[in-house]
């Protein structure tokens, strides 16, 4: 059980830049779209009007300022370098999610459970992974945990009325 407890704290302390990189944007982000309004041959959005330029330099700001809070005070696996590779892995694998969704033909905001919650770990732990891989332990509480902290935050959010649906 203790054994549980430090390696959940050591995922979320890991994790935590692409968290801030992912929850940024809801906060800061709007403006115009990073696909430029553009459609694919299908009719659809690259990414539509959820990716915005704001959102996406923000987040990058907001997730790698806490990397290096994470360094200068504590500790963190890699230093800060990696708090910027998470946070941009983080907006990268979110587009990626968005990208994906678009081509299945769900229009912004539509949920698509599972991809949403795990889409912006998979971006940061593959971009993190060029210069720190966490433990397998850490890597598994990322992929389970990670989906029902997301949730939560996201339910949260959207209390606040910073978000429209809480997913
Ligand atoms: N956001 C942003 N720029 C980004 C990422 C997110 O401005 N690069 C903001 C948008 O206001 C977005 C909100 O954060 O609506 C929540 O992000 P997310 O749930 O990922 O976007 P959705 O609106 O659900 O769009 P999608 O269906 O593409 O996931
Ligand atoms: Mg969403």
């Amino acid at each position: 059980m203790y054994g549980l407890l430090t390696t959940i704290a050591d995922a979320v302390w890991f994790i935590l830049p692409a968290y801030i990189a992912n929850g940024t944007p809801v906060i800061f982000g709007g403006g115009p779209p990073i696909d430029g309004h553009k459609n694919l041959p299908d009719g659809n959005r690259v990414f539509g009007d959820g990716k915005t330029i704001l959102g996406f330099v923000t987040g990058i700001i907001g997730g790698s300022f806490i990397g290096l809070v994470q360094t200068l005070f504590w500790s963190r696996p890699g230093g800060w370098e990696v708090g910027l590779l998470l946070s941009l892995g983080a907006l990268i694998g979110d587009m990626m999610g968005s990208f994906f969704k678009r081509r299945i033909g769900l229009s912004r905001g539509e949920p698509l459970p599972g991809l949403d919650q795990l889409e912006f770990i998979a971006g940061a732990v593959i971009l993190g992974s060029l210069l720190s891989f966490p433990s397998w332990e850490v890597l598994a509480v990322l992929f389970v945990f990670t989906p029902l902290i997301h949730l939560g935050a996201n339910f949260v959010s959207c209390k606040m009325g910073f978000k429209q649906e809480p997913y």
